[in-house]
C-alpha cells in the first residue's frame, strides 16, 4: 500500500504531478479504448481516465469489470479540467484493484427507506449522506468555537441520571444496580449547579426521549447543545441565541457550498439569516394562527400544492416515456431513480393536500393556553424568512423550571426559536425559576419525588441568581440548513421510535 495517497482534495496542489488516489467507485464507464472511472475518497470525487494505450490489457479488463463501491488505488497525472466532477481529472497510468465489490446491494435505482436504514452501514457512503455529515461536522465545529470563544466553560453533564428534566412520558428507563434511573432528556439541571460555579457554561452531547411521535422531526437518540448564563435576563437569551445561530449559518456557508449545491439547499435563504431575528409573542403567535392571514395563507398553499402535484404528474408520464424508449442500462437506471422519486414526491404532495384542511381548522380555532404543536409552529415559520422568536407561554404548557413572569402569573419567560421556511422549532429555552418557594411549589404540583430535587432546590437556597439558557438540537438545525425533509437523514445511525436498524 503507498504509504504517500493523494487525497482528492488536495489535487489542486498536485496538477501535473504524478499522484497515487486511493478510494472507491462512485461509478464507472467502460468503453473499448477508454474508461471513465469516477472515484470517491472520502475528501471529494475525481474522474479518473484510463485509456487502454496506457496500461497492459489485463489491467484495462480488470478495470473494466469494477463494479460500484470496489476499493482500489489509482496512479497518474493530475490535470485541471473544469468539466470533470469535482474540476480535476487523472490520466491514469496504473492502478491496483484491493476488493472488487460484487453485487453492491445499494444500486443507483431508488431503495425505500427501510432498506436504506437497514443498510445504512453502506448507504453513509452515498453522496448526499455524505453532504450532509460534512456539513454536521462543520455544525458542531462551530458550536464549539461560538461557545468556547464567548467566555463559556464546558461542563459535561452525565447521561445516566436520577431527575426528569422535561416530560416524565419521555423518560428512557434503565436499571441502575436495581435502583430507577433514566437516560438524560437534557443536561440543563446539572448545568444549573455548573452554572453557579463557572457563570456561563455549556454541555453538548447525546440526549434521550422516549417519544412514540413517529415525526420527521422526532428522534429518540438526538444530540443537544446546551448553555446556561447567570446574570442574564430574557432579552440576553435572545440575543445569545441569534447571535449562535447566525454564526453557524456564516460557518456553514463558508465551509460547505459545494455540498450546500448538491443537497440542493437554498443558499441564497441562508444568506439572509443575520441578527435581529423575529420576535413574537405567544399571545401574538396565537392572534396570527386564528386570523384571516392564516385562513388565506392556507388557501395560498392548497393551490400551491396542486399547482406542484400537476406538474409531478406531468414530470411522472414523461419519465415513463422516456424510459420506454432509453437503450442504455445505465440510463433506464436513471431514469428508474428518478421515477421512484418522483413517485415518493406525489406522495408527499397528496398527504399535503389531505392535511392542508385539517391544519387549518386545528390554526384557527387554536385556544389560549396549549403548547403550539408541530403543524402550528410550521404555519409561523412558514409566514416568516428569517428565524422567529415565539416567548412568554402559558405556564400550564410548560416545564416546571421555567420562570414565572412578574406582571403575569399564568405565562413564563421563556421562548422557542423556529426556522424559517417551514422547518419549525430548533432551540427551547427560558429563564429559570430562581424563587424558592415557587420552585417547590412546582416541583410538588408535578408530583415529582421531592428528595430527588433538593440537590436542585439548593441552587436557590444558597446564592441564587437570575440565569437562564436554552438547548438546540443538532439534527433539527442540519435538517434546516440542508433542506432535508426528515431528522434522521441527519444523523449517521438513527434512532426512532421504532427499532433499531443497526
Ligand atoms: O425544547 P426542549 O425540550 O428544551 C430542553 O430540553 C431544555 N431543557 C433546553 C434548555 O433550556 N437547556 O429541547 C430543545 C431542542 C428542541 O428545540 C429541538 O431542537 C431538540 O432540542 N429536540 C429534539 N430533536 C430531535 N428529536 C427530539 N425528539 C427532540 N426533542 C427536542
Amino acid at each position: 500500500m503507498p504509504d504517500n495517497l493523494t487525497r482528492i482534495c488536495n489535487l489542486k496542489d498536485n496538477v501535473g504531478k504524478i499522484v497515487t488516489l486511493g478510494g472507491w467507485v462512485y461509478h464507472c464507464r467502460p468503453g473499448g479504448k477508454v474508461i471513465f472511472l469516477v472515484l470517491r475518497d472520502g475528501s471529494g470525487l475525481c474522474q479518473c481516465v484510463i485509456e487502454k494505450a496506457n496500461i497492459t490489457e489485463e489491467l484495462f479488463d480488470q478495470l473494466k469489470h469494477l463494479s460500484t463501491e470496489s476499493s482500489l488505488t489509482v496512479t497518474g497525472t493530475a490535470k485541471k479540467d473544469a468539466r470533470s466532477t469535482g474540476g480535476y481529472e487523472l490520466a491514469v497510468t496504473d492502478a491496483k484493484i484491493l476488493c472488487p465489490s460484487k453485487d453492491y446491494p445499494i444500486t443507483p435505482k431508488s431503495h425505500g427507506t427501510d432498506f436504506l436504514l437497514k443498510n445504512r452501514h453502506l448507504h453513509l457512503r452515498s453522496q448526499k449522506t455524505w453532504c450532509i455529515g460534512r456539513i454536521r461536522h462543520t455544525l458542531i465545529d462551530a458550536i464549539r468555537t461560538f461557545f468556547n470563544s464567548n467566555g463559556f466553560t464546558l461542563v459535561d453533564t452525565p447521561i445516566l441520571t436520577g431527575i426528569a428534566g422535561e416530560e416524565a412520558g419521555s423518560l428512557f428507563e434503565v436499571d441502575y444496580f436495581g435502583q430507577p434511573a433514566h437516560l438524560t432528556q437534557t443536561g440543563q439541571l446539572h448545568l444549573e449547579s455548573a452554572t453557579m460555579s463557572f457563570g456561563k457554561v455549556y454541555c453538548f452531547g447525546p440526549t434521550f426521549r422516549a417519544e412514540k411521535s413517529k415525526t420527521r422531526r422526532h428522534l429518540t437518540e438526538f444530540w443537544m447543545v446546551e448553555p446556561e448564563v447567570a446574570f442574564i435576563d430574557l432579552d440576553g437569551l435572545l440575543e445569545l441565541s441569534e447571535n449562535f445561530v447566525a454564526s453557524l449559518v456564516t460557518a456553514v456557508l463558508k465551509n460547505n457550498r459545494a455540498e450546500l449545491q448538491t443537497l440542493g439547499a437554498d443558499i441564497e435563504a441562508l444568506k439572509k439569516i443575520t441578527a435581529p431575528f423575529y420576535r413574537l409573542t405567544y399571545t401574538e403567535a396565537v392572534d396570527i394562527l386564528t386570523s384571516k392571514k392564516t385562513v388565506d395563507f392556507f388557501a395560498t398553499q392548497l393551490e400551491d400544492f396542486k399547482t406542484q402535484k400537476q406538474s409531478l404528474l406531468k414530470k411522472i408520464d414523461s419519465l415513463q416515456g422516456e424510459s420506454e424508449t432509453a437503450n442504455k442500462q445505465w440510463k433506464k437506471d436513471k431514469l428508474a431513480a428518478e421515477l421512484i422519486d418522483a413517485r415518493a414526491e406525489l406522495g408527499e404532495i397528496e398527504i399535503k393536500i389531505e392535511n392542508n384542511p385539517k391544519h387549518a381548522e386545528l390554526a384557527v380555532n387554536f385556544q389560549w393556553g396549549k403548547d403550539l404543536g408541530g403543524s402550528n409552529e410550521t404555519i409561523i415559520s412558514m409566514m416568516h424568512d428569517k428565524p422567529v422568536f415565539v416567548t412568554h407561554y402559558p405556564a400550564a404548557a410548560k416545564a416546571f423550571y421555567m420562570k414565572q413572569n412578574l406582571d403575569n402569573a399564568d405565562i413564563v419567560n421563556n421562548f422557542d426559536m423556529l426556522a424559517p421556511a417551514g422547518f419549525g422549532e430548533i432551540i427551547g429555552g427560558s429563564m429559570r425559576e430562581d424563587d424558592y418557594e415557587k420552585l417547590l411549589n412546582k416541583i410538588n404540583a408535578q408530583e415529582y419525588d421531592l428528595e430527588n430535587y433538593q440537590w436542585y432546590l439548593d441552587l436557590r437556597r444558597y446564592g441564587s441568581v437570575p440565569h437562564g439558557g436554552f438547548g438546540l438540537g443538532v439534527e433539527r438545525t442540519l435538517a434546516w440548513l440542508t433542506g432535508e425533509k426528515h431528522i434522521r437523514q441527519c444523523i449517521a445511525f438513527p434512532r426512532m421510535t421504532d427499532k433499531i436498524m443497526i
